[in-house]
């Protein structure tokens, strides 16, 4: 065997297994001049007819091809699990760890030598990185790209914030039923992810920052032509990245996270960030804490004007003013520039020539929309072991505040009470929803954004204070103080909290507590039981069994090894 291709090992040898390898591709109409020397690249698609967010992939895919076979790469798809958060019940969190277990798996068990990975609708982007990592071959990203912006009678429409924004105007009977058809009829015009800086966003801009993706791939429009080219340009460098033994393990480093955590910060970003970015940064044996994410929002201002944090814009204007690349040189002081990168270059090279084309959209470090970043942690003896809240997208008023819990055991409990007028509520109560974590919901289903009371909606009021152990859509916004842990269903003291109890909470100073005595709160505790999980079979009783709480990442305990001793090769015969 002269090759050191990875892929040798399956087509090279003079032996029974392997000419089986060989004829089977021949079937196929390959021949040796397709594998040989060639590195094997595989891409995983996420495309599938129930994801808007990537409908595109079905063409991609070739574009991807064809940069792969110009740089002499012998592309194969592999479809993958397509996790389409407009479609998925009952929440695609739930399944991030088996398509990270899908991309590993497949990664490892087949001859590849180097991976493009197609994703971006929400969970699709962690879920392939953390695979990919612990698959621990050469990897580059290929994001999806937002959809162009929504449009409603000359407005513009962004993703999920304007589809509850207006759903509580038609709930307050502010809008007609017509109004709200419009909504729905121009609010997702074309292909690709949701385009304000909702999740997807929030966690393609991570992959760039985290050095994954080829300079300024997140910000382009999926239905740029732009993003045909980039795709090509993925096909190519992935071949050069296998002969160069790029790997993951060279560009996923202390540094790098801490890079893609202050961009993220920087950005607005979806308070589902912390939960994935502690996920990729374990699998990549980066020990990230919510504490770490909690000090570099404090000294990263948000500078993106990108609702929902922002006010007006969305991910297409955020292109048009120079995109991730102008945000990153604009914050070059904050980033370790010599962070290596896909590109085969250092993040500080791949930045230079980067120019703000708007400073209304990408804000200068001296001009933030928030002084601080997207997120704080908050500890207390409502959440020992921490929460999150993004105080950018919430009344000021509330970031200070204190008042009576109303609790609600379930969702079905909760929407059966919202819209009654005569629910014992005011603006200054506090929502809690509980049982909804990672083992309890199970998998945080983002029903963290409350609705508002229908009775509160009417006097007015557009904001209030909610608690849960849920997440919420990164495109949501509010007073919603999420990922609660330890969550109620394994006893957290969420668990303890009765409607009545006093709340309070202060973002700047990080707390977050119910003011009940401990000799109280002890014998609710010794008379609290476990409720029973909800799955007795198949995946989700494994991910019951297995899964983290939300501070450590929400992976499974038998799949957070730190990259390096994941790694494995399957016995050849
Ligand atoms: Fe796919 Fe929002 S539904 S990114």
């Amino acid at each position: 065997m002269t090759s050191t291709l990875r892929s040798a090992r399956w087509f090279a040898p003079d032996d029974l297994r392997s000419s089986g390898h060989r004829s089977r591709l021949m079937q196929m109409g390959y021949d040796a001049k397709d594998w040989g020397e060639k590195p094997i690249i595989a891409i995983l698609n996420t495309w599938s007819d129930l994801n808007p967010c990537h409908a595109h992939f079905k063409h991609r895919i070739d574009d991807v091809k064809r940069g792969v076979l110009q740089a002499g790469g012998f592309p194969v798809e592999l479809p993958v699990q397509s996790l389409s958060e407009s479609s998925l019940k009952p929440t695609t969190m739930l399944y991030r760890n088996f398509l990270a277990m899908e991309a590993e798996e497949l990664l490892r068990g087949h001859p590849i030598d180097g991976a493009v990975l197609m994703g971006g609708c929400d969970k699709t982007t962690p879920a392939l990185v953390m695979g990919a990592i612990s698959a621990g071959l050469p990897m580059i990203f290929l994001p999806s790209g937002p959809m162009l912006r929504g449009h409603y009678k000359g407005e513009h429409l962004g993703s999920g914030s304007d589809a509850w924004k207006y759903w509580d105007e038609r709930r307050a009977g502010t809008i007609t039923d017509e109004q709200w058809i419009g909504v729905e009829e121009g609010i997702a015009r074309s292909y690709g992810h949701c385009m304000t800086f909702g999740t997807a966003s929030t966690m393609t801009a991570i992959a760039e920052s985290l050095g994954l993706t080829l300079p300024g791939a997140s910000s382009i429009p999926a239905a740029d032509a732009n993003h045909i080219r980039m795709s090509t340009r993925c096909g190519r460098r992935i071949v050069e990245m296998v002969h160069e033994k790029l790997g993951p393990e060279k560009i996923i480093t202390e540094k790098s996270v801490a890079n893609a955590s202050a961009v993220a910060m920087a950005t607005g970003c979806s308070t589902n960030a912390v939960v994935h970015l502690i996920a990729m940064a374990r699998r990549a044996g980066v020990p990230l804490t919510l504490e770490d994410l909690d000090g570099i929002s404090r000294t990263t201002p948000v500078i993106a004007n990108i609702r929902p944090s922002g006010k007006q814009y969305l991910m297409e204007d955020f292109y048009y003013a120079g995109g991730l690349r102008a945000l990153m040189a604009e914050m070059k002081e904050l980033l370790h520039l010599d962070a290596m990168t896909v590109s085969g270059f250092p993040l500080g090279a791949t930045l230079e020539g980067a120019e703000v084309h708007n400073s209304d959209v990408i804000r200068p470090l001296s001009n933030p929309i928030y002084h601080e970043g997207s997120l704080a942690v908050l500890k207390g003896n409502l959440a020992p072991d921490g929460c999150v809240v993004k105080p950018s997208a919430c009344e000021e008023r509330l970031r200070v505040h204190e008042g009576p819990a109303l609790v609600f055991d379930s969702y079905p409990e909760m929407k059966a009470a919202i819209d009654d007028e005569d629910l014992d509520v005011t603006p200054d109560h506090v929502l809690i929803l509980r049982n909804a974590g990672p083992k309890g919901g199970p998998g945080m289903p983002e029903w963290g954004m409350l609705p508002i009371p229908k009775k509160i909606l009417k006097q007015g009021y557009r904001d209030m204070l909610r608690i849960s152990d849920a997440r919420m859509s990164g495109t949501s916004y509010g007073a919603c103080i999420l990922h609660v842990a330890p969550e109620s269903h394994v006893g957290g003291p969420l668990s303890l909290v009765r409607t009545g109890d006093i709340i309070r909470v202060d973002v700047a100073n990080r707390t977050i507590d119910m003011l009940v005595d401990e000799e109280i709160l002890a014998m609710r505790r010794a008379a609290w039981t476990r409720p029973a999980d909800k799955y007795e079979r198949g995946y989700g009783w494994m991910f019951s069994k297995h899964i983290k709480q939300a501070n450590e990442g929400c992976d499974f305990d038998f799949l957070e090894t730190a990259f390096g001793t994941a790694v494995g090769e399957p016995d050849i015969f």
